[in-house]
């Protein structure tokens, strides 16, 4: 199995990195950004640019699997178009077309939660309710999505979405208790999209084993993710903390909700 793994410097992908290392024929590691280390063996660092079809084609050449990771990982405070465009839209399109035309056969899309931020915190949802987006970039990941269905069903394709929750070594508010999806099980989650022997496209979400989580994988179970880490066990971190804002507490995407809010919450239902 060959790798190539696009945001290979960012966050989940330094994680990805060194929870992959030596169990793959090829790790492509691809980044606007220099590597945190040079290549070790069975390794590859190459530099390009998502918004770049011609480059992303070249990069692809000869790899059986990518993992999608590269763009910017939330909703911009200024100017959130003028980047998102090229980051996540462009640049998504970019990397299913890239694969397409360099014959890749499995494309891991790295989504978000944030595709589903609208529906209320005592709804708990599967990986089949519509889409949901709290925020432009919630909506370029829905785009990204349909990609994934489209590449799927058009080309053959083998595409999961991960519908990723709050990556980060612990969490850090009270909505991330729920939220939350360690490095540990991350790995694991991408692990086994990459591993699965075949399949034709599906969502998953990428949660920790979090009592108040907002989502469930029914119906994913033959994928085998278990999650190991649990948010609960950081609730005492927060047991002082004030609630949540009304509005952010309202629904699964907390803050991206409220942020520029000027609707009616009792229309939502
Ligand atoms: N971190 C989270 O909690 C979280 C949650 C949900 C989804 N995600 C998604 O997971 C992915 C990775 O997130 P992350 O936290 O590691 O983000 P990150 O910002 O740490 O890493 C993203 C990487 O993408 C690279 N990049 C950005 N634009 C690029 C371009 N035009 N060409 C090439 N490389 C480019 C950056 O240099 C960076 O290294 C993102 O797509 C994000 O939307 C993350």
């Amino acid at each position: 199995m060959k790798l190539l793994i696009t945001g290979a410097s960012g966050s989940i992908g330094r994680v990805l990195r060194d929870g992959l290392a030596g169990q793959y024929e090829l790790m492509r590691l691809t980044d606007l950004a220099p590597p945190p280390r040079s290549a070790a063996r069975g390794e590859e660092c190459v530099g390009f640019d998502i918004t770049d079809l011609d480059a992303a084609t070249a990069a692809c050449a000869g790899i059986d699997c990518v993992v999608h990771l590269a763009g910017i990982p939330l909703e911009p405070k200024e100017n959130a178009w003028e980047q998102l465009l090229p980051a996540n839209i462009v640049g998504c399109y970019n990397m299913f077309e890239a694969s397409r035309r360099s014959g890749v056969r499995r494309f891991i899309f790295a989504s978000s939660n944030h595709v589903v931020g609208f529906y209320r915190r005592e709804v708990i949802v599967d990986t089949d309710v519509l889409p949901r987006p709290d925020s432009l970039y919630g909506a370029g990941k829905v785009f990204g999505e349909a990609l994934g269905r489209l590449y799927a069903d058009k080309h053959g394709m083998s595409v999961a979405c991960l519908r990723i929750g709050s990556f980060r070594p612990a969490p850090e508010d009270r909505r991330q208790l729920a939220t939350w999806v360690s490095a540990e099980d991350t790995v694991q989650l991408i692990k086994r999209c990459i591993d699965a022997p075949s399949f034709h496209f599906f969502v998953v979400y990428g949660v920790s084993n979090n009592e108040g989580t907002f989502w469930t994988n029914r119906g994913v179970e033959w994928l085998g993710y278990e999650p190991h880490s649990c948010g609960d066990d950081y609730a005492e971190r927060f047991a002082s903390h004030p609630p949540e804002d009304a509005l952010e507490g309202m629904f699964h995407g907390g803050g991206y909700c409220a942020q520029g809010f000027d609707g009616d919450p009792s229309l939502i239902d």
